[in-house]
């Protein structure tokens, strides 16, 4: 990853190859800003004139001073102060870090923005200003510089950005940066290990390996991270884990991690994540057409191994389980298949109407396993359904659960980390989609609601705790990039939970 530190320096003195300064929309604005930019930074002001710079969102034009001490210097528009905010912050920080990785540059320094005006406009920068500030700035930039290139050779000339710099005039400013700068730091990372381990293919990602990943994680981080195998999983009665992965070579796991953070009496959180590892639909077999996405569907889990990493570099005060059933969908001689009757652990059957709709399978078995924590409140995140993909695209996370309060604060963590996540209804007349003749309860509901009858389903397994859906199956595999995310892995998850665990103690 990208070095990146918050420096004090006299402006516009930037040890970088470039150094960028966002400009707002506005007229008045604009010319404030761009006026203020002429008097102190010396031979821009032609420049500046010919480059009609409006300072619209994402807007970039290249200035170049002409006093040594200065580094080039990069306008970026922020879009017009109405409606501006943290995300506007990252967004404007990505399109300086992709500008100075397309040009080369190997050091960036982002200034800080004039420190009279931007804290008046943005109203969701919260107690701390600077540290939101920086921590956004940091976020958009590092995250905007993630590839997953591990697999390509590299050209003669490669270049990478290899440091940031958050620049302020203010010493105390820089200090606040900076705090901003240490937690954004821990979070993109944790945030570009799931999107490592979504992109990753099936060849090198199966369950006996994501088993082996959360045990680095662990003993890197310090918790405790345990895997069981195919016969335990039998043994105990994970009758839907046993049976999704029976199609295929590679056998299941369960893997439980265990971060005790806080003290005895802390809350516990149990996040459960989704580990299909790869799902071709097995028996109900998908079409050929992008099914290579399908080597994602074990977003959920890299979301959970990402926010536990991150939880516990913050030392977050609470003792977090991260559980992920862990098996790869195929069709085979063995598979699981239509008309097949399952026993899960809490001993609850369910009849199998589609194989493909396997994700729920396993889940039910996580979840049921989930009440031997005594949790306060359970989590489980899901590339579930291709109907939560139809019904809110690839915008919003789909939330369903059993907990208003609960929901609402990840909705919270959802505005602030912009990883928004969406209710849908459980309402009870769902429920007769899923009735089944043979078993307690049907894997597939037919054509409708497919994203809540996936949801009711798993209803049926969780045990007396609070519970909330999260189906990321639209927000976790990307096809197109955003201005800070890369198509593909999104890492979607690791900012809305680590937000969320860091907040949500405070008024439940
Ligand atoms: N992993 C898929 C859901 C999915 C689809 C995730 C597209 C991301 C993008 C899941 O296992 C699945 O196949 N669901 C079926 C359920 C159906 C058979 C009831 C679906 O959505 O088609
Ligand atoms: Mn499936
Ligand atoms: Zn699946």
């Amino acid at each position: 990853m990208t070095r990146i530190r918050a420096q004090q320096a006299p402006f516009p003195r930037a040890r970088a190859d470039v150094m960028a300064s966002f400009v707002f929309e506005d007229e008045k604005l604009r010319k404030a800003q761009l006026a203020r930019l002429v008097s102190r930074v010396t031979g821009i002001a032609t420049q500046l004139k010919a480059g009609w710079f409006r300072g619209k969102e994402g807007e970039t034009l290249l200035l170049y001073p002409d006093r040594a001490g200065a580094a080039r210097l990069l306008l970026v528009g922020l879009g017009p102060s109405e409606g501006f905010g943290l995300e506007r912050v990252r967004r404007a920080s990505a399109a300086a870090a992709r500008w100075a990785r397309d040009q080369k540059a190997e050091s960036l320094a982002l200034w800080e923005t004039d420190p009279e005006i931007l804290p008046r406009l943005a109203s969701d920068l919260g107690s701390d200003p600077w540290r939101s500030l920086g921590e956004a700035m940091a976020e958009g930039a590092i995250l905007s510089l993630y590839r997953f290139d591990r697999y390509l050779s590299k050209e003669a000339d490669h270049r990478e950005v290899r440091d940031l710099l958050l620049l302020s005039e203010n010493r105390g400013r820089a200090r606040d940066l900076q705090a901003g700068v240490r937690r954004a730091r821990i979070v993109c990372e944790a945030v570009c290990l799931a999107r490592d381990l979504s992109n990753a293919p099936g060849n090198e990602i199966f369950p006996d390996s994501l088993a082996a990943q959360a045990k680095r994680v662990g003993r890197k981080h310090g918790f405790a991270v345990t895997a069981f195998g195919a016969q335990k999983i039998r043994q105990m009665g994970m009758g839907g884990l046993t049976a999704v992965a029976q199609g295929s070579d590679q056998p299941a796991r369960f893997i439980v991690m265990d971060y005790r953070g806080g003290t005895r009496r802390s809350p516990t959180v149990v996040l459960v994540g989704k580990g299909v590892t790869f799902d071709s639909g097995g028996i109900s077999i998908k079409p050929s057409a992008n099914m290579s996405e399908m080597k994602m569907d074990m977003a959920g889990a890299a979301a959970v191994m990402g926010t536990l990493q991150a939880a516990a570099q913050l030392r977050i005060p609470l003792r977090l389980v991260g559980l992920i059933p862990a098996a790869e969908n195929l069709p085979g001689g063995s598979s699981l298949k239509p008309g097949d009757i399952l026993r899960h652990l809490n001993g609850k059957t369910s009849e199998v109407d589609n194989t493909d709709a396997e994700g729920r399978l396993i889940l039910a078995d996580a979840l049921a396993y989930a009440g031997r924590f005594k949790p306060d409140v359970v989590i489980d995140l899901a590339t579930l359904t291709g109907a939560c993909v139809v019904a809110l695209g690839h915008v919003a996370t789909g939330m369903m659960g059993n907990d208003q309060q609960v929901m609402d604060r990840l909705r919270l963590s959802g505005e602030k980390t912009y990883e928004r996540v969406w209710q849908l209804p459980l309402f009870t007349e769902y429920e007769k989609l899923i009735k089944s003749d043979v078993a307690d309860v049907k894997n597939v509901g037919g054509r409708w609601a497919g994203a809540i009858t996936a949801g009711l389903f798993l209803k049926k397994f969780i045990g007396n705790y609070r519970w909330v859906h999260l189906d990321i199956a639209g927000t976790a595999i990307l096809e197109d990039a955003g201005d800070y995310i890369p198509k593909g892995g999104s890492g979607v998850g690791v900012r809305l939970l680590t937000y969320f665990l860091q907040h949500w103690e405070r008024d439940s």
